[in-house]
């Protein structure tokens, strides 16, 4: 379970530099949001480029400070407990950075170290992993020249190593065929399930087709507020439309309407 509350947070521009009269020295990248996500489903965070959603998402994998606000990853303090909240997380950040000397095998089996596995739990966890992305050849490579998508399931699997109860992922179908998005969001859909765990997942995209085919829930985001949020049916009812790309053009920049 995943709640956000009233976070905010504004990036300070570079000092250096040239800087023509009137630039602004700050970004309000995200003013004013406020969602939950609950287990057993998947959350997705809609918003046009821009919107806020990669800030959102690091700030609560604590990557970075919010200036205000509140977020709990079950329960637990994001900024007064980070490490108990990420114990209880995945993380698959925009920037997949993986160590490029290492395997595949060896970046996921490190980070579950790092989240405090026994080496044996972590590797057999690789295995499992490897077997539900279907990455198994890519096991013993170097990921070094990996392609996106390889680099993409990699940090996926190094995500799930430790098996968290919540998952956080920044556009994780960015660069990926057709069948390697496929295979995600089955995966994603299985995690959801009772079977799988009935994680508690939370995506960002500004991918109509991928909301209306993987998400329980859609959170909209627009101008670091979040302006809307409910089933994709419930968006629709909102906004008074029956095509949600419409819908979606409402809500996010409908505010915009008569400026
Ligand atoms: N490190 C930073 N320094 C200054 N401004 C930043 C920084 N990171 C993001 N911003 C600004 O904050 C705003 C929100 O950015 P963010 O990356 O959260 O948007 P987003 O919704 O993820 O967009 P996209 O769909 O393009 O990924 C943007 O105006 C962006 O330029
Ligand atoms: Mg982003």
């Amino acid at each position: 379970m995943i709640e956000v509350e009233r976070l905010a947070k504004v990036y300070a521009a570079p000092r250096s530099g040239f800087r023509a009269h009137g630039t602004a020295r700050t970004v309000q990248a995200v003013a004013d949001a406020s969602f939950a996500a609950r287990d057993g489903a998947i959350t997705g965070l809609l918003g046009p480029n821009g919107a806020g959603k990669t800030t959102t998402l690091r700030m609560l994998a604590a990557l970075i400070r919010p200036d205000a606000g509140r977020m709990a990853i079950d329960g637990i303090d994001v900024a007064a407990q980070p490490y108990a909240a990420l114990a209880r997380t995945g993380v698959l950040s925009d920037a997949r950075g993986l160590y490029p000397r290492l395997t595949a095998r060896e970046n996921i089996v490190y980070y579950g170290g790092l989240q405090g596995m026994p080496r044996d739990a972590a590797e057999a966890r690789a295995e499992a992993l490897a077997e539900m992305l279907d990455m198994r050849p890519l096991l013993e490579r170097r990921t070094e020249g990996f392609s996106q998508g390889e680099r993409m399931k990699t940090a996926l699997a190094r995500a799930l190593v430790h098996d968290p109860a919540n998952i956080i992922l920044d556009e994780p179908t960015n660069g990926l065929d057709v069948l390697a998005t496929r295979a995600l969001r089955e995966s994603l859909r299985w995690l959801a399930t009772p079977a799988g765990g009935a994680k508690c997942i939370v995506f960002s995209t500004h991918i109509m087709q991928e909301v209306e085919r993987l998400c329980d829930r859609v959170v909209v985001m627009s101008h670091g507020r979040t302006v809307a949020a409910g089933t994709v049916p419930e968006l629709l009812a909102q906004s008074g439309q029956d095509d949600f790309e419409e819908a979606f053009v409402r809500l996010a920049f409908g505010m915009e309407e008569g400026r």
